[in-house]
């Protein structure tokens, strides 16, 4: 069996040189076309591709200094590897895990600073710009020469999506067909679709109680729908790189909020249920459902959380707001323009 750190031998030099202070920023991402379910656990190799867009300026800031012991800070506070808090142990174990495997046993202790400018584990995708911001910086403190191809690939590793994490924009994650995961990765899509706009609608900050590697485990085990969605999900990539393509919002809007919702029926068919989805998270989809029938084209997409993200354009920037803010008043929201970096 190909162990999952033969990526790292495989795309890193067997000795670091020298260890240096390193910084790097990664966007968090938002799949367009969901990345659910995984053919192998240990590599987090998908079933199915998937492609996303990036949240620009929102992501993952992360400073990697040496230092004389292994320290995490997250946002500002060290997190205590002993911690009762089973989410800051969980979250040590899980950084440092994926920094030894990098390390491969090389004597180089970290103190790494990680800063979110977006709520963490909720359902925003802060592992995804977290483990993709780690790899950048830690190949600067390494002064490693790795393209974004491998960065990535190393990157899935730590958590499948922040292979998309990598770039600014669409990205495609191409499923691959290697055992050792090296073709699986994230590709950029060349666009210049300056008017898609993104919002999210802020339900709830609370870490989730299912991760999404149990969600997503517990789902491809026990739900009949399974088959069904790696397929939709592989089409749905195809038909939003055509309207990427073509620049179609409605066709986009369209296959992104059916893929998420596909998803959720898939997770919700599982025994037993995996449900993120709360009744103010409908209360959202039904809010967007009466506005687009009205003739506003405006979508929604959900992840492993109850927060919903939404597309439209620019030049709806204010009808949008102004009828969000009537209907939604009891939610902050996010406005992101996901070009601006
Ligand atoms: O990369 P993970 O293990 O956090 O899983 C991400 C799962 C979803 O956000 C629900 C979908 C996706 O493709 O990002």
């Amino acid at each position: 069996m190909i162990k999952p750190s033969s990526a790292f031998d495989a795309l890193l030099p067997k000795r670091f040189e020298r260890c240096q202070t390193a910084e790097a920023f990664a966007p968090s991402n938002i799949a367009l076309s969901k990345y659910w379910g995984k053919r192998n656990r240990p590599h987090n190799l998908p079933t199915n591709s998937s492609l996303s867009i990036s949240l620009g300026k929102l992501g993952t800031h992360t400073r990697i200094e040496p230092a004389s012991r292994d320290v995490l800070l997250l946002n500002g506070a060290e997190i205590d590897p002993q911690s009762p808090n089973q989410s800051q142990s969980a979250l040590f174990s899980r950084t440092f895990d994926f920094v030894n495997q990098f390390r491969r046993g090389q004597d180089f202790p970290l103190l790494i600073s990680t800063v979110n400018n977006i709520p963490t584990a909720a359902g925003l995708a802060s592992s995804a710009s977290g483990f993709a911001a780690l790899c950048k910086a830690l190949c600067g403190a390494f002064a490693l020469d790795l393209d974004d191809k491998a960065l990535s690939v190393l990157a899935r590793l730590g958590s499948g999506s922040a292979c998309r994490s990598l770039w600014q924009g669409f990205v495609h994650w191409q499923v691959g067909t290697r055992d050792d995961g090296l073709d699986s990765h994230g590709i950029p899509i060349e666009s210049d679709w300056q008017d898609l706009r993104l919002a999210v609608v802020l339900i709830s900050t609370q870490a989730k109680a299912l991760s999404s590697t149990q969600g997503m485990n517990q789902t491809v085990a026990t739900s009949p729908l399974y088959a069904n969605w790696a397929k939709t999900a592989e089409a749905d990539v195809a038909t939003l790189r055509h309207a990427i393509d073509t620049q179609d919002f409605d066709f986009l809007g369209k296959t992104s909020e059916a893929n998420a919702l596909a998803m959720h029926a898939t997770m919700l068919a599982a025994r037993p249920a995996v449900w993120y989805v709360l009744p103010e998270s409908v209360a959202v989809w039904q809010v967007v459902w009466a506005l687009r029938a009205q003739g506003l084209a405006l979508y929604f997409t959900m992840d492993a959380g109850a927060n919903v993200k939404l597309l439209y354009r620019a030049q709806d920037q204010t009808t949008v707001q102004n009828a969000l803010q009537s209907a939604l008043s009891a939610h902050e929201i996010l406005w992101v323009n996901p070009w601006q970096s």
